[in-house]
């Protein structure tokens, strides 16, 4: 008997009850060839949650999710439910209290999808935006003051802090020297001249430990632009939170679909369990349709088992994922007419079926 890996798996809200599913199926076919065992344990979280019982988790739902060795997640938010809430109180809250301070977000072009860039092919689009994820733009620090009033007032106040952008830098570099050996920092300290200055200050200082990677700076103006116009010159992308929340939705959308982006929410130390989820939201335009893309989702799972340390069968899933794609088996948003779980079993089918 193998390893046992106890996971928690969050479907939360949307389309999250589908595409968890979907990759909890290709996990179980993975794990069976693979010779590991997983413990799955569903916790039915979310706005849905919200609605029955006035909260997103219960109060010791962290606690809970330290005794796992990692959570798979959908994505959270409900129309009918204040969208002001489920960053507070499920996502920003695992992922800060987890101390998941890196939110690791891959973007590359897989075969037999066009990119909606014309000219670009998958060795331009092969990046990874690295997202500053415990601090910055979203420590929700502000307050409204007066709304209803003439002189109404409200702030948000981002707090950067030397350790918080020393870990991520490290990180970054440390993940440059695995790819292609270069940094780019994604900043506005041209305007933000205090609090993006410092992050310029201290990521410069971390830069000079590791010579053997190439650094460089860009504004995330140009750097928007650039993801369109030239996607090839990034490697390693190391931003905030603010700005990779946006950049990555733009690397989704020019990978072919939101729907293809899988991410990580990592605690690399490995004190707490990491979270694992794709990079858009619930989509509750398209939920219960069998329709939504479960690429993201799948990915996310690769990114697990490889942060789990079981390397091999997160590269069976990229390798079903591309089989996949290659074979046109696509959904909706990318032009195809393949369901949701035509998309999973595709995938299922190439892992137990291939070497
Ligand atoms: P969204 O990412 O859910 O959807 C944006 C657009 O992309 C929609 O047209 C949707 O149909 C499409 N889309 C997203 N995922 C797709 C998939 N897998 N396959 C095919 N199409 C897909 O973002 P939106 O609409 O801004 O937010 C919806 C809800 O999700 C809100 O309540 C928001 O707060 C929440 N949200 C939650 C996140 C999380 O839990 N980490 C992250 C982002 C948003
Ligand atoms: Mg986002």
């Amino acid at each position: 008997m193998g390893k046992v890996y106890k996971i928690a798996v969050v479907n939360g809200d949307g389309i999250g009850a589908e595409i968890v599913p979907a990759g909890v199926s290709v996990l179980k076919a993975v794990a069976k060839k693979h010779g590991f065992n997983l413990d799955l344990n569903e916790l039915s979280w979310g706005a849905g949650h919200y609605l029955k019982h006035g909260e997103f988790m219960p109060e010791d739902g962290i606690e809970q999710m330290k005794t796992y060795d990692a959570i798979y997640f959908g994505a959270v938010g409900l129309p009918e439910v204040d969208d002001t809430l489920p960053a507070r109180d499920y996502t920003f809250k695992v992922r800060g209290k987890l101390k998941q301070y890196v939110n690791y977000r891959p973007v590359k072009l897989f075969p037999g999808i066009d990119s909606p860039l014309r000219d670009k092919t998958q060795k331009d689009i092969d990046f990874v935006v690295v997202r500053e994820n415990n601090e910055g733009e979203f420590v929700q620090n502000g307050q409204i003051m007066h709304a209803e009033e003439a002189g109404g007032v409200a702030t948000d106040t981002s707090v950067f802090t030397r350790f918080g952008i020393e870990r991520i830098a490290h990180y970054s570099f440390k993940l440059a020297r695995k790819r292609r050996s270069k940094v780019t920092n994604v900043t506005k300290s041209n305007t933000l001249i205090h609090s993006l200055a410092y992050w310029d200050r201290v990521i410069a200082e971390v830069a000079e430990q590791y010579p053997d990677v190439e650094y460089n700076t860009m504004y995330i103006d140009n750097a928007s632009a650039s993801f369109v116009l030239r996607p090839e010159v990034f490697d390693v992308i190391l931003t905030t939170n603010l700005f990779g929340d946006i950049l990555s939705d733009l690397g989704g959308a020019i990978m072919g679909s939101l729907g293809l982006g899988g991410s990580g929410n990592i605690n690399p130390e490995k004190d707490f369990p990491s979270m694992f989820e794709p990079i858009h939201g619930s989509a509750p335009d398209i939920a219960g349709q069998n329709i939504a893309n479960p690429i993201g989702q799948i990915w996310s799972a690769a990114i697990m088992l490889d942060h789990l340390g079981e390397t091999e069968a997160a590269k069976d899933i990229m390798k079903g994922i591309e089989h996949t794609t290659s074979k046109g088996n696509l959904t909706k948003d990318l032009k195809g007419n393949a369901s949701t779980s035509d998309v999973a079993n595709s995938v299922v089918n190439y892992i137990e079926t291939s070497e």
